[in-house]
């Protein structure tokens, strides 16, 4: 669903008074000043972009520019945006260019008296300060204005370098093994798992041979190598899911030769259930039911391809 552009900005601006759009993010509530807003739209599909920071979702094309789109939620330190049909991107311009911004929603657009915004109380450091640095009090609650040109001034965010705008855009979409929005939890989740990779392969094997002591004698060598080959397994796994056929002959054997160490179908239950543990352990409250969720979704196709192979 994608709304029509909007003509957001009242022809007699009246300085007494600012507009502002509010949104909600998360749990809280923050304003945008309407003279920074382009267009509101319903959530449609990105495209992926490789390498670009977290909290940088995708891009789409709109009438022929190509506009980064931002989780809002990221930028906030909050679990990262499963994005559905009731999400909205608010196209804002900042520095000379237009972002997307994807929030939970927008609820409402606001004119409230200029002086009804207080600067926000200084702290020491904390993204709060620098990206919302006013607040406003709009029937009985504080909304904080956010700092489009703060929110979104890592440079990375706005190096478009090598995104050709007069290129097609490829079009992803969700015929491949996983829904795009699952494939992006399971690689933004391990991403941040990579860095304590040894201590994860570690907690794994201490889960399952807690969970299933009879497979411990099926371990024959050093487990701190095994842990690495584990990590490095998946590693490969998860940044494939969008072109599994690359990986399906590399699975298959894993899967031959798990069945030659003496790993039976009923195992892998008991793997998946140490893994999503593992997970659970390294990434605290981001490991959200939807991300839990394509975790198990994920395994289960590479379980059930190593299982018919073994
Ligand atoms: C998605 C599922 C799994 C992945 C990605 C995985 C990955 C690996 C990798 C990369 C190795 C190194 C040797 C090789 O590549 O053959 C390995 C070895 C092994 N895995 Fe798995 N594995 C999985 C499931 C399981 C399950 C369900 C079991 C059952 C307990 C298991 C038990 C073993 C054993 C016994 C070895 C040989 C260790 C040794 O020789 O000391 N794995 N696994």
């Amino acid at each position: 669903m994608v709304q029509a552009a909007v003509d957001l900005i009242p022809d007699s601006a009246d300085d007494a008074y600012r507009e502002f759009v509010a949104i909600s993010v998360g749990e809280r509530h923050y304003v945008i000043d309407i003279h920074s807003v382009r267009e509101i739209r319903g959530w449609t599909a990105v495209t992926p972009v490789p390498d670009s920071p977290p909290a940088i979702v995708g891009i789409i094309n709109l009438r022929g520019e190509i506009v980064q789109i931002v989780d809002v939620r990221l930028c906030f330190g909050d679990p990262p945006i499963t994005p559905d049909g009731s999400n909205v991107v608010v196209i804002v311009a900042v520095g000379g260019q237009l972002i997307g911004l994807l929030v939970d929603a927008v609820s409402d657009i606001l004119s409230v008296p200029s002086d009804a915004a207080q600067e926000m109380p200084a702290f020491d450091g904390g993204a709060g300060q620098r990206t919302v640095p006013e607040v406003i009090n709009h029937e009985d609650r504080l909304l904080g204005i956010i700092d489009l040109e703060k929110l979104v001034d890592a440079e990375s965010l706005f190096n478009t370098a090598g995104l050709a705008t007069d290129a097609p855009v490829p079009v992803e979409d969700d015929s491949g093994i996983l829904p795009l929005a699952q494939i992006a939890l399971v690689q933004d989740s391990f991403a941040n798992v990579v860095p304590i990779a040894d201590q994860a392969a570690a907690l794994f094997y201490e889960k399952l041979f807690e969970l299933d002591p009879s497979v411990r004698p099926l371990f024959k060598g050093d487990m701190v190598e095994q842990g690495k080959k584990l990590m490095a397994a998946l590693g490969v796994v998860v940044s494939n899911l969008k072109q599994p056929e690359k990986i399906i002959d590399t699975i298959q054997e894993m899967g031959r030769r798990h069945g030659e160490y003496g790993v039976k179908d009923e195992h892998y239950d008991t793997v998946g259930e140490a893994l999503l543990w593992t997970l659970e352990q390294g990434l605290g409250s981001a490991f959200t039911p939807e991300t839990r969720a394509a975790w198990g979704a994920a395994y289960g196709i590479v379980a059930d391809t190593m299982k018919s192979a073994g």
